[in-house]
């Protein structure tokens, strides 16, 4: 069975990004087991405490949450033309230390999509995540795109996706994901070594 992981990159209780996850994991196709985790509980990077303790817990188990699906779906909210820092923060803790990126990440199918209730529909973020997914060593999934623009329009109090249109982009974008996804097929032990994170040497 294949899996996968999505992860929204807010934690705002009303976040779109988050509501935009639950909405992939209610139409993802029933072939795949969709989970979703969070970024909740992950401090702010400081290189102290990671030599003296080591990971936070938040960190040590999402990183081998990750190490075991096949694909990974990052819902990014846009903070200043670019990434968000929480987001961004959290990756930098699972991408440490640098040697265990290609077990964790490498070779996982990874797709990137986000909500922001602005014009700008997450376009910078999503660009801003390519050269981070380079380093992390991912198979990104370039087949469709999804960025939400106006985001109050498309989902109610709720937060349920109410637009049918989006709706059937939302369907179409995590069923053409899972099939990309079951194509890579990572191994659950998480002991994938190849290929290796491209970038991890010169970071
Ligand atoms: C520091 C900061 C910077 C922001 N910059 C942008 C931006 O560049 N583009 C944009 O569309 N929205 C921007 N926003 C608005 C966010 O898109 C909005 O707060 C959104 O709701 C965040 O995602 P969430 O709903 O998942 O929490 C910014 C918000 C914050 C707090």
């Amino acid at each position: 069975m294949t899996l996968i992981l999505g992860i929204a990159g807010s934690l705002r209780r009303g976040s779109y990004n988050a509501a935009l996850l639950r909405a992939l994991r209610e139409l993802a196709p029933a072939s795949i087991v969709f989970e979703e985790a969070s970024i909740r509980g992950i401090p702010v990077y400081d290189g102290d405490v990671e030599a003296e303790s080591g990971l936070p817990e938040p960190v040590r188990a999402l990183k081998e949450k990750i190490a075991t699906v096949d694909g990974l779906v990052f819902v990014t909210p846009e903070y200043n033309n670019s990434l968000p820092g929480p987001f961004k923060n959290a990756i930098d803790w699972l991408s440490r230390p640098a040697a265990d990126i290609p077990r964790v990440f490498g070779g996982r199918a990874l797709a990137l999509c986000g909500a922001t209730p602005g014009p700008g529909a997450t376009n910078l973020a999503q660009v801003a995540w390519l050269p981070v997914l380079r380093v992390l060593g991912v198979r990104p999934w370039l087949g469709r795109f999804l960025s939400v623009p106006n985001a109050n329009k498309f989902f109610d109090e709720s937060g349920a996706l109410v637009d049918e249109k989006l709706r059937e982009r939302a369907r179409a974008f995590i069923a053409g994901f899972a099939e990309f996804a079951v194509g890579s097929q990572a191994p659950r032990s998480g002991a994938r070594s190849e290929p290796k994170a491209s970038g991890v040497e010169k970071v």
